[in-house]
């Protein structure tokens, strides 16, 4: 049987994949870590430590016997900006601890990466699995590092280790805290509280985006997929959809009205410097991997939820 840890359980990922694999392998089989406790997320087992601590996280994986770690802890690409020295600590060392307690203990790793690996010098468009990796920000730093780190652990150590480049994801339940793709999260919750959004990236900004039901079916796909069948040990390219801030803000007003200004400010430097659209076919091949969400579909499914949950 599975025992399960996920660190950064309370964050924009955890929040759904943490009731994903509870139904999956039960709740008793499943520990959400925590930075700060919230328990009222969701039932189960959930501890509280730091990602940073060594003794601390090694205490739980004995503790619960745990054999499979989804190590989500992050800072995100504009919070890495504000406080890179805590950015490469976090993102880094949380990273190499816990891959050095996975040889020790024999355990395997899921580890997300991000479009940010990517920089100006990449092709923006279908943005192919293995290209030119210069990014600019620290976040982005630290997401390379770790693909490579999370290669080497694997040749090195023969460790299973899997990874996914996600673009930005877009959720209901958790908001994100301090990415760049954040305002094509913001755009639905100001669209309903107030009918009007100042975005923070120009109008004809493109980026690649994914609603998160994908995101967290990808996820357990590919931690279910063969071994003998994944090529790519770095992190695979993952895609769903690329559209425009204002072609977003369109499809909304669609629904409901909207009117949308655009101001741009520090981040939009970081959404110049990532592609706009990925080129996934080595994750389709590899491991089936496909999409389910058009922005059609996700526009529908974000704003009759967050209706429900912003009436409450
Ligand atoms: N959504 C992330 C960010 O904007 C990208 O991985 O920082």
């Amino acid at each position: 049987m599975k025992k399960i840890l996920i660190t950064g359980a309370f964050g924009q990922i955890g929040s759904e994949l943490v009731p994903a694999l509870q139904k999956r392998f039960g709740e008793d089989n499943v520990v959400a870590l925590a930075h700060r406790t919230r328990h009222d997320a969701f039932d189960g087992i959930i501890e509280t430590g730091d990602v940073t601590d060594a003794d601390a996280i090694e205490a739980i994986i004995k503790k619960h016997n745990i054999d499979t770690v989804y190590h989500l802890a992050s800072l995100l690409s504009a919070t890495g900006e504000k406080d890179p020295q805590l950015a490469w600590d976090v993102n880094m060392n949380g990273l190499k601890l816990i891959l050095d307690l996975a040889v020790k203990h024999e355990l395997r790793v899921f580890w997300p990466s991000s479009i940010a690996v990517f920089g100006p010098t990449t092709p923006r468009q279908n943005t192919p699995q293995h290209t030119v990796l210069e990014p600019t920000t620290m976040y982005g730093v630290t997401k390379l590092a770790g693909e490579l780190l999370c290669q080497y652990y694997t040749l090195k150590y023969g460790l299973d280790i899997r990874s996914l480049r996600y673009p930005g994801l877009i959720s209901h339940q958790a908001e994100p805290g301090g990415g760049t793709t954040d305002y094509a999260v913001a755009i639905f919750y100001e669209a309903i509280k107030t009918g009007a959004y100042e975005c923070f990236v120009s109008k004809d900004t493109m980026l690649p985006m994914m609603y998160m039901d994908d995101a967290i079916e990808g996820t357990i796909q590919l931690m279910d997929a063969d071994w003998d069948k994944l090529t790519v040990h770095t992190s695979y390219n993952m895609a769903a959809i690329s559209f425009t801030a204002e072609e977003l803000a369109a499809e909304i007003h669609k629904r409901i009205p909207v009117t949308v200004t655009y101001k741009p400010d520090s981040r939009q430097k970081i959404a110049d410097s990532w592609p706009q659209s990925i080129d996934d076919s080595v994750a389709r091949t590899d491991w089936g991997w496909k999409h389910s969400f058009d922005l059609s579909r996700m526009c529908d499914v974000m704003l009759e939820n967050l209706t429900v949950k912003l009436a409450k």
